[in-house]
């Protein structure tokens, strides 16, 4: 300290004191983030991914982001591709890649199921199952499927039907120690628990279209 000339000492406080009304945090760390996310580019792609069985990550709840990027590098979600990828990530790599993801405008999906597909997917979407017990995925995923970012209910609108289909279907298969998931997952597993494969095929289907 005592070596650097007073001018450069009173410029670095200066930018200290100005950065944070020019440049936002959030906006920091979402261009931190953008340079962090080369990697995952490859197969998430910027906007959509590259493969329907890789999930688009665009407009993601930042939550969800996050705590999906903890169980794969704890070892508590597991897939050959992705698992390996979010080991050398820091708790902030973590943090501004998330925050860079959902900062990306989703683009709208498009149906390429029939219509009595679409419909019995919309159906549940909107109404549930009365008779099992299935609640309407409208409740927690809201009409659009953009879900709460606050809650870490994940936007499921505009997402490749069969990486979907996927998704409901570890859910299920993981109905019997879905508590050690934790709670998110513990929700989710208990409702897939309940759906046929076809009723989650229409679903899928009705998602991917739906915006
Ligand atoms: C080699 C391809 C590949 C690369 C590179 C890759 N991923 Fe993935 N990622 C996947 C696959 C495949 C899945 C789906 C895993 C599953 O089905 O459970 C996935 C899933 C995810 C999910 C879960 C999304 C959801 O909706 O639940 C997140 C978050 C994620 N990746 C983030 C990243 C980040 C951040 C990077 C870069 C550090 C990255 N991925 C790099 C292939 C990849
Ligand atoms: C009570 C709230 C709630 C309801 C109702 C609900 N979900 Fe979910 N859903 C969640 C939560 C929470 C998660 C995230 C789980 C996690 O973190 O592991 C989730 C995750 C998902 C995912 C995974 C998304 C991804 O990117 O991997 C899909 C697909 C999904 N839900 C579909 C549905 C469908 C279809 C229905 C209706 C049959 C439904 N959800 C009803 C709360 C809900």
């Amino acid at each position: 300290m005592q070596n650097k000339p007073i001018s450069k000492v009173i410029f670095a406080c200066l930018v200290l004191v100005i950065s944070p009304n020019l440049v936002s945090a959030d906006e920091t760390a979402i261009k931190s983030g953008e340079k962090k996310s080369v990697a995952c580019t490859a197969c998430h792609g910027v906007v959509n991914s590259n493969n329907p069985e890789w999930p688009n990550l665009s407009q993601q709840s930042t939550r969800y982001l996050i705590e999906q990027l903890h169980a794969f590098r704890d070892g508590t979600r597991k897939n050959a591709l992705m698992s390996p990828q979010a080991m050398g990530l820091s708790d902030i790599d973590i943090i501004e890649i998330s925050k860079y993801y959902n900062s990306i405008p989703a683009k709208r999906g498009k149906i390429s199921a029939s219509d009595n597909v679409v419909e019995l997917g919309q159906s549940i979407y909107r109404g549930g199952i009365e008779d099992r017990g299935v609640p309407a995925c409208i409740s927690c995923h809201g009409p659009k499927g953009l879900g709460i970012d606050r809650t870490g209910y994940p936007k499921i609108s505009g997402q490749h039907a069969k990486y979907l289909y996927h998704a409901l279907e570890e859910y299920k298969e993981y109905y019997d120690t879905r508590d050690k998931r934790g709670k998110n997952f513990a929700i989710m597993s208990s409702i897939s628990f309940k759906l046929s494969n076809k009723e989650m095929k229409a679903l899928s289907e009705y998602l991917q279209g739906l915006y």
